[in-house]
């Protein structure tokens, strides 16, 4: 059996684990990690990978789901979706929404078969927490996301700019992540499904090198807004993905986990509990029975 040199964890002896945007950043640091620990990875990227491909476009995801399927051989023991773009590279909105949302949900659902053939998969998706933390966000956007509408949702993406469709992006991973991991096609066929919501990270995604030591207006507002003072590492994040890929973290299933330095515990500190009011079907069940049991 493989271990983990660095939990001394017992990890699946067989099976790959496909990782997209595995080129630079958190989702390299996670093919580091997850090499170093005896598994065998199947990178997905535009560029220095297994799978090189677009996944922007139908024709870069069907390449990916199988050239992945092919890899994997018989089945597959592991997905993490970490390609991204955000708006430092003033990208159209429509790009945007096309790699973060509908790249990472053709690939689920298309290595959804693969994963469910192992029986016992886990599934990581990156989201951010600029989901929670991004005031405004554009909700007929999400709606378009998760009703799989990518022409519709691409126009109006284009119009609410790309830092709107980042954080709506990302926000659609999160509920599709806690939609589709409690279904029977999911859990039900032995995938955990998780996701990750990581803070400013320091990768080229935040734009060029930022210097601690250096005056940098961008820098001071990430880490103002971010009360433990500092960026995060790629690694930091990594180590959770590994986390919520392993074993200890076999009673995960529909959690965003997030890693972002404290952002969102400070700006939504009581927003995350939403009270639930009883479906009225459900109230109408059980005040029949507290009626019957009181006869
Ligand atoms: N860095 C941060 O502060 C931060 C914060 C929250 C969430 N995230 C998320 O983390 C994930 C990784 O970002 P990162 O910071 O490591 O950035 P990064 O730019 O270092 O890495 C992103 C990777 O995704 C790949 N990619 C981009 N577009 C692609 C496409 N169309 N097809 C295939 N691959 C593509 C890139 O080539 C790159 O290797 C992203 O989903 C990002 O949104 C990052």
């Amino acid at each position: 059996m493989l271990t983990d040199p660095i939990s001394r964890l017992p990890l699946h002896a067989n099976g790959a684990i496909a990782l997209t945007g595995a080129a630079s950043g958190i989702g390299a640091a996670t093919a580091a990690r997850l090499n170093a620990a005896g598994h065998r990875v199947i990178t997905v990227d535009l560029h220095d990978a297994d799978v090189v491909c677009d996944l922007a476009t139908e024709a870069g995801r069907r390449l990916a789901i199988e050239k992945v399927t092919e890899l994997a051989g018989d089945a597959l023991a592991g997905l993490v979706t970490c390609a991204g773009v955000d708006t430092s590279r003033n990208l159209p909105g429509s790009r945007v929404v096309s790699i973060n949302y509908f790249g990472t949900v053709a690939l689920l659902d298309g290595l959804r078969p693969a994963l469910a053939r192992r029986g016992d998969a886990a599934v990581v998706c990156v989201g951010s927490s600029s989901a929670t933390v991004i005031p405004d966000l554009p909700v007929e956007l999400l709606q378009l996301c998760l009703a799989g509408d990518e022409s519709r949702a691409g126009e109006l993406a284009d119009a609410t700019g790309s830092a709107l469709a980042y954080g709506a992006s990302k926000a659609a991973v999160a509920l599709y992540v806690r939609h589709s991991a409690v279904k029977p096609e999911w859990i039900g066929a032995g995938i955990r499904m998780n996701a990750v919501a990581p803070g400013f990270i320091e990768t080229p995604l935040l734009g060029k090198p930022r210097d601690a030591s250096q005056s940098d207006p961008v820098l001071e507002t990430f880490l103002e807004a971010t009360p433990a003072g500092r960026l995060g590492k790629p690694d930091e994040v990594a180590a959770l993905i590994a986390f919520l890929l392993g074993p200890e973290a076999r009673f995960f299933c529909g959690s965003v986990v997030f890693a972002d330095g404290g952002l969102d515990a400070k700006f939504r500190a009581d927003h995350w509990l939403a009270v639930w009011n009883r479906p009225a079907r459900l109230v109408h069940r059980q005040v029949g029975s507290l009626r019957r049991g009181a006869a």
